[in-house]
């Protein structure tokens, strides 16, 4: 195998976290898995030693990756940090941003006309990742955005100490959540490039060629 990913570890986070109302609900989101599948297959096809952190989703582990299956924010961050050390770490996972401050031990009962749920932030997985004691050499994330999609995702590449961030565009047919397809308009320090649109795992490729030559750079640096 050549190539810059050949023989290191790559940590890919995929899918959504489910967060727990009670014994029965859940707060959820779109996320099928298949853009971080996508990369983990990709990854494992050059040589990478892959571990993939799952949410619930349905399919199977792609050939040669070490598939950790989580359910909730918090399990997905406690997964992504044992993995560490990594050379990279990709979060195309769609985390929740909120989740219930407790769960409710059994069935919550339907006694008004509304309910109140009260919603804590979940901690910030990429970000922790980020300013690890053991960073990986590449932290790469992902941003899924309905609007303005370069303004955010550069603040999130600033806010939370990327090297890269991949942006796709969320609520439009054809790419984001669920379907084959997706385009990406990745950002780096001083500098972008478009991909796509193309199928998830035609991205993959090419968004781990330009994982590829951002790691030659950062190990020259
Ligand atoms: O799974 P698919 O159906 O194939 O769809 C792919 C996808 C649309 C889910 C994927 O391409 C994508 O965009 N993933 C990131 C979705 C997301 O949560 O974006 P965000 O802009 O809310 O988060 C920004 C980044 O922070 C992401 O890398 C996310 O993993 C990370 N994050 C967010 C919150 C949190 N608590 N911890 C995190 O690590």
């Amino acid at each position: 195998m050549s190539g810059a990913l050949a023989g290191r570890r790559v940590v890919v986070s995929a899918g959504p976290t489910y967060e727990d109302i009670d014994p029965v609900r859940f707060i959820g989101n779109r996320s099928s898995g298949k853009m971080g599948f996508a990369l983990a297959a990709a990854a494992a096809a050059r040589g990478a030693e892959v571990v993939l952190i799952a949410g619930p989703v349905h399919l199977p582990a792609p050939d040669g990756v070490r598939r950790i299956d989580v359910r909730s924010a918090a399990q997905m961050r406690e997964a992504v940090l044992a993995a560490l050390p990594a050379e990279v770490y990709i979060g195309a996972a769609a985390v929740a941003d909120y989740a219930p401050r407790s769960v409710a031990p059994g069935k919550m009962k339907k006694t008004g006309a509304t309910l109140v749920l009260e919603l804590v932030r979940t901690p910030d997985i990429l970000a922790g990742v980020a300013i690890h004691p053991q960073r990986p050499k590449l932290v790469v994330g992902f941003a899924a955005e309905t609007d303005d999609v370069e303004r955010y995702a550069r603040g999130k590449l600033v806010d939370k100490k990327l090297d890269m961030i991949a942006a796709n565009r969320v609520g439009v047919p054809g790419s984001g959540f669920e379907c084959d397809d997706n385009a990406l308009s990745v950002y780096w320090p001083g500098g972008a490039r478009e991909l796509g649109p193309a199928p998830k795992t035609v991205l993959a490729e090419a968004l781990l060629d330009l994982v590829d030559t951002r790691l030659q750079v950062h190990r020259s640096a």
